[in-house]
């Protein structure tokens, strides 16, 4: 991944969200996230409400059946349950992992958090095996920091 790809994604996504404030604008996000990254092959966003994850908007070829998760079940609910990020390189290997799509390799959850609370989380599945690095990582961690002011 060339490092110039996070900065130019960054960027869209800050005038996306000082120049809006559409109830699309998570949508927005979504689709610039799935649109500028080859590997990013499923997009969502869940949102948390009481005891559970809700999906809300996504961009990918498929829906997912798994539009209501508890919180400590799955990648999705685990990040939930602990605020911290999640890469799993191979979601074959991991015993939490909910499977949507067939052809997922690894997957990547990002909390998206108010004063340490997590409201919500970015949920990227690809096709690759161990397709997010550590520069995913930063990069999706100031998105969903930017987000925070959003939801
Ligand atoms: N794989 C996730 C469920 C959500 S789908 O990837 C869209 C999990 O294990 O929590």
């Amino acid at each position: 991944m060339i490092f110039f790809q996070y900065e130019d994604a960054e960027q869209k996504i800050k005038k996306l969200l000082v120049s809006k404030k559409s109830p699309n604008v998570l949508q927005d996000v979504v689709d610039v996230l799935y649109e500028d990254f080859d590997t990013y092959n499923w997009v969502g966003i869940y949102l948390v409400k009481g005891e559970h994850l809700f999906l809300g908007p996504w961009n990918g070829t498929q829906a997912t059946e798994h539009t209501e998760i508890p919180i400590g079940t799955g990648v999705c609910g685990a990040a939930a349950k602990t605020g911290r990020t999640e890469l799993v390189d191979d979601v074959s290997k991991d015993k939490r992992y909910l499977s949507c799509f067939l052809s997922t390799r690894s997957e990547i959850v990002v909390p998206i958090k108010k004063k340490n609370i997590v409201i919500g989380e970015i949920d990227i599945d690809s096709d690759a095996p161990a397709a997010f690095t550590i520069n995913d990582t930063v990069f999706l961690e100031k998105v969903a920091d930017m987000l925070s002011q959003h939801i």
